[in-house]
């Protein structure tokens, strides 16, 4: 049998993103709601191994549920991921008598985390925390809905500017691995072209299609490129390659960056970290362990953190069709 859950500790790890504090908020008044203690642990991995603790209650996480970032902040650990450094983290969490770890963060926090309980069999739960939405086992990621509509706002605006100089601006946005974000951007901001890295569209094609939508009357153009996209070297040599084999259009880039990373969490990122949260703290009291909590066909479900890792997101289909019929 399990043993009995009387104190859980949290952590975020790696890239923040909007409503990971309300991630934690919910992790913490879960806990206060059924009488177990709470501690936060600041700066992720690396805050664990030094022991860098604070205890918690309902009212510690008071006016936070609308704030972007983390009151807990985050780090990337090396440290973790060598044998001492988990053997030092296990030490501080035996010394501070918490049973149990939530890591809130994405699939380098997950495989910290998966490692480590297996190790010392001690019981973890994973809340996906990524606005890249490249974590398999659900279907949001914490921070995606918020950045795609500040991306969609920036969007708008560089439209502005675009059609008023007949332009054509080249938008990168995040995702490193994945084009979920540049996906739905494009669509929702109306892009001609998305450039993501789970298709290669080509070079030539890509002026091709230019060359076609201006002809058919368009005066500006935007091309949304997600920063892990294969085509180009990278999105200043795509603008180069485009002003050389296209006449007529004055080409600009604009990097969105970190932006995209901040802001206060949407309202669907808000309910999605307080259904998590509650999730997370529920399952580990049920002696359930290394598995991430994630939404599947609207319900909170748990997937196991290795099928979470190993896992590729796909890309949808259908919205590749939409885009295309879109730019016509
Ligand atoms: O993983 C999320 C992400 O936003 C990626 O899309 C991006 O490549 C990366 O973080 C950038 O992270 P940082 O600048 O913090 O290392």
């Amino acid at each position: 049998m399990s043993k009995t859950i009387k104190k859980i500790a949290v952590l975020t790890s790696g890239g923040d993103s909007p409503g990971m504090n309300a991630a934690i908020r919910a992790v913490v008044r879960t806990c206060a709601y059924h009488n177990i203690e709470c501690v936060g642990i600041y700066r992720g991995y690396e805050g664990l191994m030094e022991g860098d603790f604070k205890q918690m209650n309902a009212r510690s996480v008071r006016g936070i549920i609308n704030k972007g970032g983390t009151i807990l902040k985050s780090a990337r650990s090396k440290e973790f991921r060598t044998k001492e450094g988990r053997l030092q983290a296990h030490k501080m969490l035996v010394e501070e008598n918490v049973d149990a770890l939530v890591a809130i963060g994405g699939d380098g926090t997950f495989t910290g985390a998966m490692i480590f309980s297996q190790e010392f069999d001690f019981p973890v739960m994973g809340i996906p925390g990524t606005i890249d939405n490249d974590i398999v086992g659900t279907s949001h990621t914490l921070g995606f809905d918020t950045a795609l509509n500040t991306v969609v706002d920036a969007i708008d605006k560089i439209r502005d500017t675009a059609s008023s100089h007949n332009r054509l601006f080249f938008i990168e946005v995040m995702g490193r691995d994945v084009g979920h974000i540049a996906l739905n951007v494009g669509i929702a901001g109306g892009a001609e072209e998305i450039l993501i890295p789970e298709e290669d569209l080509g070079l030539d094609r890509l002026v091709e299609s230019l060359n076609k939508s201006r002809k058919s009357g368009k005066s500006s153009s935007i091309v949304v490129v997600a920063e892990g996209d294969k085509i180009g070297k990278n999105i200043f040599e795509l603008k180069d390659y485009v002003d050389e084999n296209m006449e007529g259009y004055d080409v600009r880039v604009s990097v969105l960056g970190h932006m995209q990373r901040g802001g206060p969490p949407s309202c669907f990122d808000r309910v999605l970290a307080s259904r998590m949260g509650v999730k997370a703290v529920e399952s580990l009291m049920e002696g359930k362990t290394s598995y991430m909590v994630g939404l599947i066909n609207g319900k909170m479900e748990l997937t196991p953190l290795e099928k979470a890792i190993k896992g590729k997101t796909k890309i949808n289909l259908e919205l590749l069709r939409v885009s295309d019929i879109m730019s016509t």
